[in-house]
């Protein structure tokens, strides 16, 4: 009999979601565009020409999805406030409906006792502020600043626990270099800024949402990290992983942390970088209670001299079972936290994300068994602990995602929720995964299984 994992008391069981992937209304009560209306609104640039304008109508729906979070017992729930709700035009007036939802929101999950933790930037940067030269300019990092301002005013009286930015390397990478994302520029010059600028915003953020809040509260930044591993053990293989592992992790976690760059990525991007001013890095690497880590897989690397730039290619190896996405490798989230621990330190490590696309099927007597996404959750899951039993700080752990959504340039055809979202009505459905993860939530833990191949759920 395998022994049940029990994780720490206290342990924050939680899922996460955005406001463009969920909200809908993109035009209602006075909301401004952002990138991702006017990107998603351009021809050929999402699959079947997919858009966010309903999304999962969460804007109308948020108390019915409150309930499926307190049937699934979550103790907390990560979303992300939309700028452009607050401030149609990134700066300037507030508009009253927009922040009076999250307030509502925020309400409504103390009501039915879900701690909220708003990310107050997830791609959906407001459109005027793209006009503007967006997050490649420092203008943007200041007036994000002040944007926090205004919601830990309004929701700090109850809201405790922030996340600033996440991601900032996809929105940089995806949106300004490889251009699949908004605002889909392909500007490696930009890209470098958007990075900086991000970091600045993000400490900036911190001090604003400190000062600002009536509570005490504890704040953090969700970096997308992921253990880079060479292709062979040949020598400019490891030089390229290294190179890697400094753009995708390093780039972000040392100025945070360390209040430096990488010396490799300084040498590469030096004629690039953006004028920085002396307190930058002092404001960047503002303390931060504790570090929001989303992983969903390992990046293994080789030498391409045929790459520009960089010189280094992404390689899929055989042997491990694939998502539709990526590579399932579970012990990289026990690596990653250990490597956080080890390098950086951090008071707390929190998963903000983790979870799999699966293109679930229903039976016929309308359940979804979603096998796949129990196999993968429980085997993650089970690194965490380890890690957990090792000493690593990690206080939380959030599924992506609550709900079916947009998955940005994949549209609708990648489901992540742990509840069905038929489309075409918006009606929802508990799956297999989501029963599975209420019984994780109620006993703090689970007895890992082999093989599930028949859910009892
Ligand atoms: C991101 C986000 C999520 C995604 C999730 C699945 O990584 O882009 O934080 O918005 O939907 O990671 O790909």
């Amino acid at each position: 009999m395998t022994e049940k994992l029990t994780f720490p008391p206290g342990f924050l069981w939680g899922t996460a979601t955005s406001s463009y992937q969920i909200e809908g209304a993109w035009n209602e009560d006075g909301k401004g565009p952002s990138i991702w209306d006017t990107f998603a609104h351009k021809p050929g640039k999402t699959f079947h020409g997919q858009n966010g304008d309903q999304a999962v109508d969460h804007y109308h729906r948020w108390k019915e999805d409150i309930r499926l979070m307190k049937h699934l017992g979550l103790k907390s729930y990560r979303f992300s406030i939309a700028w452009s709700r607050i401030l149609p035009e990134g700066v300037g007036p507030v508009n009253t409906p927009g922040l009076d939802f999250y307030d509502r929101l925020v309400d409504e999950l103390l009501a039915n006792g879900i701690e909220p933790l708003p990310t107050l930037f997830h791609y959906d940067l407001p459109q005027a502020l793209q006009e503007n030269g967006g997050f490649a300019s420092r203008t943007t990092a200041n007036q994000f600043a002040d944007y926090a301002k205004i919601v830990a005013n309004k929701l700090g009286d109850r809201v405790s626990t922030w996340l600033t930015i996440n991601e900032p390397i996809v929105f940089a990478a995806n949106g300004h270099l490889i251009g699949d994302h908004a605002p889909g520029f392909s500007d490696i010059q930009a890209a470098i800024a958007v990075v900086f600028f991000q970091l600045l915003g993000h400490g900036l953020a911190v001090q604003a949402i400190r000062s600002s809040a009536s509570r005490p509260v504890s704040v953090g930044i969700a970096l997308n990290l992921s253990p880079v591993y060479p292709a062979t053990p040949a020598e400019e293989d490891c030089k390229a992983a290294a190179l890697f592992d400094s753009l995708q992790n390093r780039s972000t976690l040392d100025p945070i942390f360390k209040r430096s760059f990488p010396a490799d990525l300084l040498e590469l991007v030096s004629l690039l970088l953006p004028p920085m001013a002396d307190d930058d890095l002092k404001i960047i690497s503002e303390p931060i209670e504790f570090l929001g880590v989303n992983y969903y897989s390992r990046t293994v690397v080789r030498h391409d001299p045929a790459v520009p730039f960089v010189e280094l290619a992404e390689v899929h190896p055989q042997g491990n079972p694939y998502s539709m996405m990526f590579e399932i490798f579970p012990s990289g989230i026990y690596e990653i936290v250990k490597r956080i621990q080890r390098d950086y330190n951090p008071p707390k490590i929190v998963i903000t994300e983790n979870g799999i696309p699966v293109a679930d099927e229903m039976d016929l007597d309308c359940k979804i068994r979603d096998v796949r996404r129990i196999q993968y959750l429980q085997d993650h899951l089970t690194q965490v602990h380890k890690a957990i039993g090792e000493g690593a700080p990690v206080s939380g752990y959030f599924v992506w995602s609550l709900m079916d959504n947009f998955e940005w340039a994949f549209g609708y055809r990648m489901r992540f929720g742990l509840i069905f979202v038929d489309f075409d009505t918006q009606e929802r459905l508990t799956k297999a995964s989501g029963e599975w993860y209420r019984q994780v939530i109620s006993q703090n833990g689970f007895i890992p299984r082999i093989n599930y191949t028949d859910p009892d759920f």
